[in-house]
């Protein structure tokens, strides 16, 4: 049995971030996973509402003492834009909202990135960020050290092979934030990029979402109730055959990398256009002389995705 990794989750909760969250509650009851913190960041709502979100999915799971750091209020450089048309004003259309008991850390999540990067051991921390990369990108450009504690960056963002979902050319999360993308793209970790030319091939079918409410566990039905409100945003985009699980694919991807397939390639970030912002500039054929930095993913086995989801919220309350 292979070490469980140990995984930090950078998330902007969210609706595909709760299943994401949700499921790596799971897989850390399962052992697969040293489940070491959640840190927030502004993206799809702002951060108190993020951070409140975050805070109610560890209540969710009777994990009152999991540590959430707050991060970035908004992106490096650009105003913050956020997605509340599709994940509802507080972020979690579909849940029933509470005060969270999961207290919030004393520190600033880029100052606890820093410290824990730092003194961890050579490579061996995975950070799954599945929201803006504001907080990651702001804890390398301090501290360009703490890398040594990056065994690798699971990300879910960016598009190549699919149309943009915030703009036609960007995807949301590099687009909230692409300055801070083309920063973390060039830190030196190693990076494998979940963009939605795979994500949009793991969709939440009716019989998946079944399989979810079947569980009986309440998180189940929670889940279940989350994602029946999301979906119809990208089913009305992209004609999908249901909502797409964006975010728990950079999860699964981080602990079952035989799931996903790709290739390793010179990833850029558009700065500059005033179309393009955020696009993705992937040298998928070798044409330039852009050094490869990424691996970028673009296949992923979608049952075996589910299942895993399914048997992870298995384990939860
Ligand atoms: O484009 C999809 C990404 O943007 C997901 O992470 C979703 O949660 C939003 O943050
Ligand atoms: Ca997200």
């Amino acid at each position: 049995m292979t070490e469980a990794i140990k995984l930090i989750i950078d998330t902007d909760p969210g609706q595909d971030d709760a299943a994401a969250i949700l499921m790596a509650h799971g897989l850390a009851k399962r052992g697969l996973i040293d489940f070491v913190a959640i840190t927030t960041v502004a993206g799809n709502v702002g951060l108190a509402d993020v951070t409140t979100n975050a805070r109610m999915l560890c209540d969710w799971v009777e994990q009152p003492t999991f540590p959430v750091y707050a991060g970035a209020a908004k992106p490096m450089i650009r105003p913050l834009v956020t997605a509340a048309n599709v994940h509802g004003e507080h972020g979690l259309d579909g849940a029933v909202r509470h005060e969270p008991q999961t207290p919030l850390q004393p520190i600033h999540a880029v100052a606890y990135l820093v410290d824990i990067l730092r003194r961890a051991a050579p490579q061996s921390m995975t950070l799954c960020a599945i929201g803006p990369l504001t907080n990651i990108a702001q804890a390398v450009s301090l501290a360009p050290d703490c890398v040594q504690g990056i065994k690798e960056i699971v990300l879910m963002g960016g598009c190549y092979f699919e149309a943009g979902n915030i703009t036609p050319a960007a995807e949301f999360n590099f687009y909230v934030d692409p300055h801070a993308a083309a920063v973390v793209l060039a830190c030196g970790a190693p990076i494998t990029i979940v963009p939605l030319d795979v994500s949009h091939k793991a969709c939440v079918t009716a019989a998946r979402m079944n399989g979810l409410r079947q569980t009986g566990t309440q998180n189940g039905r929670r889940l279940a109730d989350i994602l029946q409100s999301y979906e119809r945003h990208d089913i009305q985009q992209f004609g999908l055959e249901g909502g797409p699980l964006h975010d728990p694919c950079a999860v699964a991807c981080a602990v079952f990398p035989d799931m996903f397939h790709g290739r390793s390639c010179a990833v850029a970030v558009e700065l500059q256009g005033s179309l393009t912002l955020g696009a993705s500039v992937v040298d998928w054929q070798g044409k330039s002389n852009l050094p490869v930095n990424a691996r970028w993913i673009t296949e992923v086995d979608a049952d075996r995705l589910f299942d895993e989801l399914r048997l992870s919220i298995l384990h939860l309350p």
